[in-house]
């Protein structure tokens, strides 16, 4: 673009110094050619720029009219509701895979009282993160059935089976929008005043304060310039928020140094008071306020039954876990 238009400027020039020559036209002519030419200059290179805009918007358009031409194989239910309190929680004989003959949940079966908490042990990779994929309906199970208070999830409405079900996992996915937005997903019901105490709560009241805008402060995206401690604990500000019936913490906590363990401590005994929940951690300290305990190996149920049963049983491997350490056993 620059040659281009370095050639008509040559042009202008030289046609401006022939016509004066043959006595057509004043130097002041050959002058105003010569600056009207340059003052083209910018307005050429905005409509370049312009133009290479509007190209890279449409191939963004087009990648956009392909993921919403995504459908999803999950059918929404029909929309049984299910009351909105700490939930009981049955998975009947519940088997899963990915691909065809790669099985990676096999008959899993398992009952949650309202407010009881399970822990989930087992090393990485034997299904325990996607036994809570199955929990929210991400995938449906090949075999068996999930019942949230006795209700078939697959009969609920996927909305209110997200509203009821909280996830906290290890990555945490922020966007590239107001502070409050990532914390409320766009809810605007939610009360700022409610956001703050929760922050507070949480022991996020001093990084509140670092913040130029307070909850209107744009957050990069994926989260730049947070620690991944930060962004954990901001996960759980959202579950606060969303105020779910069951929640599940995917190893929620792995990210976070000690001492920053030890703070979020009392806001989990929080999160979880009058909820039912389901654990997966590699701490001890976590797993201690599990009733009951799941081992999983390969996606085979190993060891089920309540924990002081099982840490009583010095034969049992929940027992034998304790002895030897979680995190050393299961990291
Ligand atoms: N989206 C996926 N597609 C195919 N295989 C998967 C997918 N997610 C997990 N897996 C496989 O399923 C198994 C269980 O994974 P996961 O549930 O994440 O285990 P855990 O949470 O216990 O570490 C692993 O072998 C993993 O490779
Ligand atoms: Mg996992």
């Amino acid at each position: 673009m620059l040659f281009l238009f370095t050639v008509g400027t040559a042009i202008a020039l030289a046609l401006g110094v022939y016509l004066y020559r043959s006595g057509t036209i004043t130097i002041g002519t050959v002058y105003l050619i010569f600056a009207y030419t340059t003052l083209l200059e910018r307005p050429i290179q905005q409509i370049t720029r312009q133009i290479e805009d509007l190209q890279q918007a449409t191939a963004g358009i087009a990648r956009i009219r392909t993921l919403f031409q995504v459908t999803s194989s999950i059918n929404d239910g029909k929309g049984t509701t299910v009351p909105s309190k700490s939930l009981s929680v049955e998975v009947q004989d519940v088997s899963f895979a990915y691909t065809e003959d790669v099985p990676v949940l096999q008959h899993i079966s398992l009952s949650l009282r309202p407010g009881e908490i399970l822990g989930l042990l087992g090393h990485t990779g034997s299904g325990k993160t996607t036994l809570t994929k199955l929990l929210v309906r991400l995938y449906d199970p090949q075999q068996g059935s999930i019942l949230l208070d006795g209700v078939d999830i697959r009969t609920m409405h996927l909305s209110e089976l997200r509203q009821h079900v909280g996830v906290v996992t290890q990555d945490v996915q922020l966007f590239h929008a107001s502070v409050r937005d990532n914390l409320t997903f766009f809810d605007a019901s939610i009360p700022d005043e409610r956001i703050l105490q929760t922050l507070n709560d949480i022991g996020l009241d001093s990084w509140y304060t670092t913040l130029s805008d307070g909850l209107d402060t744009r957050l990069a995206p994926g989260g730049n310039g947070l620690s991944a401690g930060e962004a954990q604990l901001l996960a759980f500000v959202r579950v606060f928020l969303k105020n779910p019936s069951l929640v599940i913490l995917d190893e929620a906590s792995s990210r976070l140094d000690p001492a920053t363990e030890r703070q979020l401590e009392h806001a989990i005994d929080k999160l979880l008071q009058g909820r039912t929940c389901i654990i997966i951690a590699h701490r001890l300290a976590t797993v201690q306020r599990a009733d009951t305990i799941m081992i999983v190996e390969d996606g085979i149920c190993r060891e089920y039954g309540s924990r002081t049963a099982l840490a009583q049983n010095s034969r049992s491997r929940f027992a034998q876990l304790l002895h030897i350490g979680l995190e050393e056993v299961l990291s």
